[in-house]
């Protein structure tokens, strides 16, 4: 199964991929967490010990594996580079796995075309396809804040996205806009994730204004999420609630989702 997880900045993709990532490994998967943030944190939400933490870096800050591949310079412009390099070996040689969820840092990829012609996007759009095209059991991605991400290579191979927001009507106009671009390639596995609601108000207000989007679960907003961040533990392991939540979300989307 292949879940990306979208929204507007700040409402907690990241965190949702990581409670996600570790119930279904849990669960006895073998999942695979990409963290497709230009400023990758996933790592950290999923407590990741430091020794494997500092042996991650984002590919696309990986000149010489870029050059390597493509035949090109990153920053090049013009000039002849490969636009489909071999990129199979990468998602084994430079993840790290902690309990069961291997992760791998890719950067910010653009996938959805309108991008530089350049070797480090030739490089990225290579492997993000060949993620997708991947047979791993469960493939998380954590994509960035926004919605220009969204590609052809999405709507053929992303079993759900999922689509975090908070009890405003900011974060839901964001995910009004994403459900409309969703639509127009055709991608309709769409879910909305409700996140750091206060109380019965917030659920109810999210339940009523949701951009004709299914309730996949809510998440509550607890002052343990940023404890858990800055004390270097998965919120998974500090926060119960959102556990359960997580895990009842992880449910549902095998029950949902023909494999
Ligand atoms: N349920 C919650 N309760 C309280 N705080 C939360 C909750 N979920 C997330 N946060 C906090 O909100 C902030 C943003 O969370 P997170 O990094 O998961 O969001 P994001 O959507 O991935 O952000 P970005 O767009 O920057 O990638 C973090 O400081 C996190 O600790
Ligand atoms: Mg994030």
């Amino acid at each position: 199964m292949k879940i990306a997880i979208t929204g507007k900045g700040g409402v907690g993709k990241t965190t949702l991929a990581a409670l996600l990532a570790q119930s279904y490994s849990d669960l006895g998967r073998q999942v695979l967490a990409v963290d497709a943030d230009p400023s990758p944190c996933l790592a950290g939400a999923l407590g990741f010990p430091s020794d494997l933490r500092t042996r991650l870096r984002p590919i696309s800050e990986m000149d010489e594996l870029i050059y390597e591949r493509t035949g090109a310079r990153p920053g090049t412009v013009g000039g002849f580079f490969t636009i489909n390099p071999r990129v199979d070996d990468i998602p084994e040689r430079f993840s790290v796995v902690n309990r069961g969820v291997r992760l791998l840092e890719m950067g910010a990829v653009d996938i959805g075309g309108s991008g530089c012609i350049c070797p480090e996007s030739a490089m990225l759009k290579t492997l993000f396809t060949h993620l997708l095209f991947r047979k791993d059991e469960m493939l998380i991605l954590d994509m960035y804040a926004g919605v220009e991400h969204l590609g052809r290579a999405t709507v053929d191979f992303v079993d759900a996205m999922l689509v975090v927001v908070e009890p405003t009507r900011r974060s839901l106009g964001t995910a009004a806009q994403i459900k409309s671009l969703a639509a127009d390639i055709g991608l309709s596995r769409l879910w909305l994730v409700g996140n750091k609601v206060r109380n019965e108000e917030e659920a109810a207000f999210l339940k009523a204004e949701t951009p004709g989007l299914p309730v996949l679960g809510l998440l509550t907003a607890d002052l343990a999420v940023q404890e858990a961040d800055r004390l270097g533990i998965a919120v998974y392991d500090y926060v119960p609630a959102l556990r359960q939540a997580a895990e009842s979300m992880a449910q549902l989307l095998i029950n949902q989702i023909p494999s």
